[in-house]
C-alpha cells in the first residue's frame, strides 16, 4: 500500500527547517489520550491545544466512548491515531480496518504477531481508498523486555524479535511500524526514508517509567529516526499538562533543527 503523500516523512531532506522548530516537533508528537472517558479527553484537549495537533484513542478511551470521540478530534481538526491494535483471523481484521478507516483516523494499527495472512489481508482492506490511514503494524510491545517475551514463549530478543515481525510486516507491503526507540535504526534500515515509523516508550530525562521497559528521551529517539513519538503519561499526568508538552517540544525542536529534518503532513 503507498504511503499517503501527506504522511510520507522526509528524514533524508537537507531542505532547511521552517522558521519555527517547535512547529515541526508538533507535527511528530503524538499525545496518548489515555483517560476513562470523553469528557476527560476534552479536558485535556483543551489544555494542550496550542501545544498538540495529533492525539492518540486508544482501548481504554474507544472502549468507553466509540467512534464519537474520534470523530469530535477530527472535527476540531486534530490528526487522529486510532490505536486499536487488531489481533484476530485475517477476515475479520481486514473488516475492522475497513471501519476504522471510515472514522477520519489518519493513522490505524494492527499487530504484527496476527502473521502474514493477516498483515496482507489488513493492507489490502485499504485499497482504493481515495485517502487511506496510515496503517502501522506493531511489533513488540514497549512494556516488554526479554523475559516477558520468554514468558510469552517468544526465546528471541526484543530486537531480533521485533525485527522479524517488521520485515514480515514489510513483506506484506506494510509500510509503517510501532517500535521501541531501541529499534528504531534497525528498523529505519528496513524501510528506508520513506518508512513511518511511530515510537513509543518515550520519557524525557528523569521521568517515571511507569510499565514501560523499552525507553529513550524524546531527543535520543528522534536522532535514530523516529518519524513521530508518542507520549502519554509524561504529559497527561503532569501537574501542567502544557508545559509538560512545551518542555518536550523544545528537546524535539533541538533533535530536529540541526539535521534539517522535516516532515511533509
Ligand atoms: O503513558 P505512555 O507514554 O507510556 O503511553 C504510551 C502509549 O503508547 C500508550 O497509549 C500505549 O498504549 C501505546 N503503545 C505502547 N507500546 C506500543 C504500542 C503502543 O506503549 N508498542
Amino acid at each position: 500500500m503507498p504511503i499517503p503523500e501527506r504522511l510520507k516523512p522526509t528524514f533524508v531532506s537537507t531542505r532547511p527547517v521552517g522558521p519555527d522548530p517547535i512547529k515541526e516537533g508538533r507535527k511528530r508528537l503524538i499525545v496518548a489520550l489515555d483517560v476513562p472517558n470523553a469528557q476527560a479527553a476534552t479536558g485535556l484537549v483543551d489544555r494542550l491545544e496550542d501545544q498538540c495537533q495529533w492525539f492518540k484513542v486508544g482501548l481504554e478511551l474507544f472502549t468507553a466512548a466509540g467512534p464519537a470521540v474520534v470523530e469530535a478530534l477530527v472535527a476540531r481538526g486534530y490528526s487522529v491515531f486510532l490505536d486499536l491494535k487488531f489481533h484476530d483471523i485475517p477476515n475479520t481484521v481486514a473488516g475492522a480496518v475497513r471501519s476504522a478507516a471510515t472514522l477520519g483516523a489518519r493513522m490505524i494499527t494492527i499487530h504484527a504477531a496476527g502473521g502474514p495472512a493477516m498483515l496482507t489481508a489488513a493492507s489490502a482492506a485499504l485499497d482504493g481508498l481515495a485517502d487511506p490511514p496510515q496503517l502501522l503494524a506493531v511489533t513488540v510491545l514497549t512494556s516488554m523486555d526479554a523475559a516477558q517475551l520468554m514468558a510469552a514463549g517468544v526465546d528471541r530478543a526484543p530486537a531480533t524479535q521485533v525485527e522479524l515481525l517488521a520485515r514480515m510486516g514489510f513483506e506484506a507491503g506494510i509500510r509503517g511500524f510501532v517500535c521501541s526507540p531501541k529499534e528504531v535504526v534497525a528498523l529505519r534500515g528496513l524501510t528506508g526514508p520513506e518508512g513511518v515509523l511511530v515510537v513509543p516508550g518515550i520519557r524525557p530525562a528523569g521521568a517515571d517509567a511507569g510499565d514501560q521497559k523499552r525507553l529513550a528521551t524524546p531527543s535520543d529517539a528522534l536522532t535514530a529516526g523516529a518519524s513521530y513519538l508518542v507520549v502519554g503519561r509524561p504529559i497527561t499526568q503532569a501537574p501542567n499538562p502544557a508545559k509538560a508538552a512545551e518542555a518536550i517540544l523544545e528537546e524535539m525542536a533541538k533533535a530536529i533543527a540541526p539535521r534539517g529534518q522535516s516532515q511533509s503532513l
